[in-house]
């Protein structure tokens, strides 16, 4: 399957212009399922989310991440809950960002949400950089994911991020389809900025 220009941007109308890697991101869910990430691009990703700030430097995240066809990637895509189990496994590798909730010795880290966001934010944009495409997802079973994973109970797995080739969209379902190519939306600049002067 060869990927469709057409998706490959679905840039929007931003009252200024943006670096383009923010301006052409988007979360599709059509994917290359004969596309594959180097080892190399998977370090890549990995490395731009590990060098994401956090508050403290505590950096409470971690990651599995396994490329398509490997069991990590298997028992992954096992812990996708409904509409998403329908097409993420043509990724080429998932990863799943777990939050460390308190240390080994159980000191709490309060921002583990927002640093683990940080990390992914970054993953995203090296992504980008690399001509792949991301897409985050809530919709987990994050207890499955602990025990497929043998996970402390302080590490809980928070999202899983699709990284892969952007694809034509008719491969998916036709509700899906529509979603794929449907313009993307945002709240007002002046909704989301409660002051400006
Ligand atoms: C934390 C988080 C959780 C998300 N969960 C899902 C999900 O479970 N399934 C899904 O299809 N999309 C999910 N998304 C994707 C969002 O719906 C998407 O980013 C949003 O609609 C904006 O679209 P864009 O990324 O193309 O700009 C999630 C995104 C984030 C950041």
């Amino acid at each position: 399957m060869t990927s469709t220009p057409d998706t490959l941007t679905r840039s929007t109308d931003s009252s200024q212009p943006l670096v383009p890697l923010l301006e052409e991101r988007w979360s599709p869910r059509s994917y290359d399922d004969t596309a594959t990430m180097t080892d190399a691009q998977l370090d890549a990703v990995l490395e731009a989310a590990r060098w994401a700030s956090s508050a403290m430097n505590h950096q409470p995240r971690r990651f599995v991440a396994g490329r398509r066809g490997t069991d990590t990637f298997a028992k992954i895509n096992d812990n996708l809950l409904g509409f998403n189990a329908a097409w993420a496994f043509r990724a080429s590798a998932l990863v799943v960002g777990i939050l460390e909730t308190t240390t080994e010795d159980g000191e709490a880290r309060p921002f583990a949400q927002y640093d683990l966001g940080q990390s992914l934010t970054a993953l995203t944009v090296q992504a980008h950089a690399e001509g792949l495409h991301v897409h985050q997802m809530a919709g987990i079973d994050a207890d499955g994911l602990r025990a497929a994973f043998d996970l402390p109970e302080r590490f809980v797995p928070y999202t899983v991020t699709a990284i892969g080739t952007v694809a034509d969209p008719s491969q998916l379902d036709e509700k899906a389809a529509e979603r794929e190519i449907a313009p993307r939306t945002r709240l007002p600049l002046d909704e989301v900025v409660l002051v400006k002067e």
